[in-house]
């Protein structure tokens, strides 16, 4: 696409299949490795270039797979191996790539390296593991080695008989950390990614890759976390986050397989800055492509109050954010300083456009703003399954209507601790990870051709208006606009290199940015609300020779000569045009 010494990937958008909810090819309620593999055509009509296959190996499902029991297997609910070969193969035949999600934090209690080690100090694969000598006040189970927090609720550690140790679990107790500090394990680890590169994977997700690494205390222990809720325990990512050996780690891994093949990587990092990004993905000396980074999910909630603390979004908050990781990563010319990624949504969030869209009347339109918005920044674009046709959150009606167990936890949890259930149901239809969840809409035949028998999660009711055949239908669906957008990001050198210079950044409802790459100019124009807004740029601001590229209402005049002067509901426009050569127009807040 350019003479640029750029990746392979530079200006490919990522496409993340969660397989359990994407396509069940034998009707058992469960989507499959077949089943994904019988509907490449739609994600090669979107033009997806790279597939994210959240994880399909072996394990108890404990947390849909986030807990893996065999590394080297899949899940026979998923398929076979030879069905995973047939995939890729499938994959490759069109084209497209495959990255495989990589869960080496922890794994499952029912995998073999904790069932023996558990069973003895002396046994090898004990020190796979992360143990702690009970605290010297109370008994078992009620006297843990420190005051950390699972994140699925509870303490973070769980008494083990056989041993008379805790052993270590920032998830659940189904998901024990695994010892990064054991050599032997680090190189099992790299045994794993040799086996799914030898099979023909292209890239790795690494699952919260940042939380390896945890910092020991001189005295072999680990440290309390501070206290900052009423309770016995406390948040502990914060005391495990980017710790002092994971560099190390993650450079070990490079050196030893990730270097030796032409891939790209992300890792998902809880709680990452910008400078520890930077470090981690710094082309010479770090270890990864790029991270996904959480800052701008976590603005509507209270800060410090965890996701379930709902607050309403500001956008001018989520601009600066979004803006300081362009400035950090994406560098003036975007070479040599990292690299961002671009996600409004995953198996983790509940869907965009009933989240900071608008899902009833300004559906369409409120998606499309927001993809218009994400897509024309410096990074990858991931897109979650089902994002592109807009699907919205699911009705949970009630805590039964879960299968998440982040979200029974909290519920059980939080109502036990008295706070009021309807509030409790609000912030869980509001953030809980079945959000995203529900079957992928295929069409308008019962379960919206999902499966033929009962899925392992409700259809949405409202699969037969939204589903993707209709949307190919289309010509103005979710669908086609970002089927454009992906289009356009391969045609032009400024969308993928070039710098983000803010426009509006005080605005409450317009989001505005200028890309910048030699002449090229890209503006991207955004009314990120329901109401028309005025738009007053500044006059330098507006490309010469624009043309509009895209926008999401119809009646667009396309040859205009300058900026326009109001957006209606939800409407975006992205207009390619030129500028002077290299000068960069100021950064503009108003
Ligand atoms: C990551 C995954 C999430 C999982 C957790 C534990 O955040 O995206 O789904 O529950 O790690 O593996
Ligand atoms: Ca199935």
């Amino acid at each position: 696409m350019s003479s640029l010494a750029s990746r392979w990937w530079h200006d490919q958008v990522v496409y993340q299949i969660y397989p359990r909810s994407f396509a069940d090819s034998n009707g058992d309620g469960i989507g499959d490795l077949p089943g994904i593999t019988a509907k490449l055509d739609h994600l090669q009509a979107l033009g997806v270039g790279i597939v994210w296959l959240s994880p399909v190996y072996r394990s108890p499902m404990a947390d849909n797979g986030y807990d893996i029991s065999d590394y080297r297997d899949i899940a026979p609910e998923f398929g076979t191996l030879a069905d995973f070969d047939a995939l890729v193969a499938a994959l490759h035949a069109r084209g497209m790539r495959l990255m495989m999600d990589l869960v080496v934090n922890h794994c499952s209690d029912r995998h073999a390296w904790f069932q023996q080690g558990r069973q003895s100090r002396d046994h090898p694969w004990h020190d796979h593991f992360i143990w702690g000598e009970p605290a010297a006040d109370g008994g078992p189970p009620n006297n843990p080695p420190n005051n950390w927090e699972a994140c699925f609720n509870g303490p973070a550690w769980s008494f083990n008989p056989p041993t008379g140790e805790y052993f270590l679990h920032l998830f659940s107790p189904q998901q024990p950390d695994l010892n990064w500090r054991s050599a032997a394990l680090r190189a099992e680890v790299q045994d794993i990614l040799r086996f799914w590169l030898a099979r023909g994977v292209d890239g790795f997700r690494m699952d919260v890759i940042n939380l390896i690494a945890k910092p020991w205390l001189a005295d072999g222990t680990l440290p309390d976390a501070p206290v900052v809720q009423p309770g016995a325990v406390q948040p502990a990512f914060v005391m495990v986050v980017h710790g002092p050996q994971l560099m190390d780690h993650l450079r070990e891994m490079r050196r030893e397989v990730l270097a030796q093949h032409d891939l790209i990587t992300v890792g998902e990092t809880p709680l990452c800055t910008p400078a520890q990004a930077r470090e981690i993905t710094d082309p010479s000396t770090g270890a990864l492509d790029m991270v996904f980074s959480f800052e701008h999910m976590d603005l509507d909630s209270q800060p410090g109050g965890g996701k379930w603390a709902l607050k309403p979004l500001h956008l001018p908050d989520l601009k600066a954010v979004m803006q300081r990781w362009q400035d950090e990563l994406g560098g003036a010319h975007g070479q040599g300083r990292g690299w961002n990624s671009l996600y409004l949504g995953n198996h983790d969030q509940p869907r965009i456009v009933s989240r900071w869209g608008d899902d009833g009347r300004w559906r369409v339109q409120s998606a499309t703003a927001w993809a218009s918005w994400l897509h024309g920044q410096q990074g990858t674009p991931y897109i979650y399954q089902g994002e592109e046709l807009g699907m919205t959150n699911a009705p949970l009606a009630s805590i039964d209507d879960c299968r998440d167990l982040e979200s029974i936890n909290h519920h059980r949890a939080a109502v036990l601790a008295g706070q009021n259930p309807a509030e409790v149901m609000r912030a869980i239809r509001a953030k809980g990870r079945d959000n995203a969840r529900t079957p992928m809409q295929w069409d308008d035949s019962a379960n919206a051709g999902f499966s033929t028998g009962t899925p392992w999660l409700p259809v949405q009711t409202n699969h037969r208006e939204v589903n993707a055949a209709a949307a190919r239908q289309d010509p103005g669906s979710v669908f086609h606009h970002y089927r454009q957008l992906i289009a356009l990001r391969r045609q032009h050198a400024v969308w993928v290199f070039g710098r983000t210079v803010p426009l509006l950044a005080a605005h409450p409802h317009l989001a505005a940015y200028l890309r910048v790459w030699h002449d090229q100019r890209l503006l991207v124009l955004c009314n990120l609300s329901g109401e028309v807004q005025a738009v007053d740029l500044p006059a330098e601001a507006w490309p010469r020779q624009a043309r509009l590229q895209l926008g999401n209402w119809a009646d667009v005049d396309v040859a205009a000569t300058s900026a326009p002067r109001s957006l209606r509901p939800w409407e975006a426009r992205i207009y390619l045009g030129v500028g002077p050569l290299d000068a960069a127009p100021p950064a503009h807040s108003r």
